[in-house]
């Protein structure tokens, strides 16, 4: 059984949470394992007419066979965690990683008021800048420290690889996107440490050779939050008109908006390692398309659009979003 990695493409919010839930449910899988900065990102799902919201635990939260685990390098927010365990009933099936470390009030006050992190790069407020800060200077305290949770704690690595040694699948969940990598992505308009693939996998305590696929997520248009500079950047108003702007799911700020971006793409493939990527919100370009499951549905101008990235990237559209719901989905894996 595989161990699979998701990723986000460019700026996040490319819709990973979606494309992570389709795979969890379609596969059923065994361990889902989130990796990335922490709770500054929010993952979105609709599943049966509900919209689902996880900012600490996988995606896979919703699915009661799944054991969710959180890897050594996210940031715990103890008060978010706790509301999403009893929200998903996950009291049986979460386990938080000894060495995480954990944010406190006082990150989450000097993200949301000093003027660089909140005004100049536009923070998500929620205390993970300053928490990695902490933590690099050896001074932040780590879950195994906090009462709060003790009774989720767990050793994910070893969790991961037993499970890997009984032939389990394992999905291992990225956040954020690519270029808000702190070494790859327009510094210092970034997140507070690399998101790509690599730091996923040293997140959650495993090596790259145990990587079976990595899956990199593009929306079919680009989104961006906060500051930094966005290339072919829209007017509001024609990102309006187009059906592109939407709003942060942590933060609630309007996210600004740009054509894909295939060079952005290309070098996101390399930067991850990508094995196939999924396309996200094909109808939202293309409004005939909502809904489709089978390729040879599309319009021609949906395949064209698809088969020109493909193309370029030299790699498979595995999945291809077509609506908000959980399953539009068209499945192209093999
Ligand atoms: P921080 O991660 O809160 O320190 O914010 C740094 C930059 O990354 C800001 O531009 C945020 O808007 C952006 N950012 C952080 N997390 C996310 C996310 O999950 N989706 C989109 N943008 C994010
Ligand atoms: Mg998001």
């Amino acid at each position: 059984m595989p161990c699979n990695i998701v990723v986000g493409g460019f700026f996040g919010d490319e819709g990973k949470g979606k494309i992570i839930a389709y795979i969890v449910k379609k596969d059923n899988i065994n361990l889902a394992a989130r990796g990335g900065v922490g709770p500054n990102a929010g993952h979105t799902f609709n599943l049966n007419g509900q919209t689902f919201k996880v900012r600490m635990l996988p995606s896979a939260a919703f699915n009661v066979k799944t054991t969710l685990a959180i890897g050594a390098g996210v940031l715990v927010n103890p008060k978010i965690l706790l509301n999403e365990i009893s929200s998903f009933n996950a009291q049986d099936r979460t386990f938080v990683d000894r060495n995480c470390g954990i944010i406190k009030e006082e990150h989450v006050m000097q993200d949301s008021t000093e003027g660089f992190l909140k005004d100049k790069i536009g923070t998500t407020g929620t205390g993970t800048g300053p928490a990695n800060s902490d933590r690099a200077l050896r001074k932040l305290s780590l879950a195994k420290d906090c009462l709060e949770i003790k009774d989720y704690l767990g050793e994910v690595s070893s969790m991961i690889h037993s499970n890997l040694d009984k032939k389990n699948s394992v999905l291992l969940e990225g956040t954020q996107g690519t270029y808000l990598s702190l070494y790859h992505g327009g510094y210092p308009f970034v997140t507070s440490k690399d998101v790509t693939a690599s730091s996923v996998c040293a997140d959650v305590g495993i090596g790259p050779k145990s990587i079976n696929e990595v899956l990199v997520v593009f929306k079919s248009y680009i989104t961006r939050v906060g500051g930094g500079p966005l290339e072919n950047e829209l007017e509001r108003v024609e990102s309006q008109k187009r059906g592109w702007l939407e709003y942060g799911s942590v933060t609630g700020r309007e996210r600004r908006s740009s054509p894909f971006n295939i060079e952005l793409a290309k070098r996101s493939i390399r930067l991850n390692g990508a094995t196939s990527f999924a396309l996200t919100k094909l109808d939202v370009l293309y409004p005939e398309c909502a809904g489709v499951k089978d390729y040879s549905k599309l319009t021609p101008s949906a395949k064209k659009f698809v088969e020109e990235i493909e193309a370029e990237l030299g790699l498979k559209a595995e999945l291809i979003g077509t609506g908000a719901d959980v399953d539009s989905v068209i499945d192209q894996r093999s």
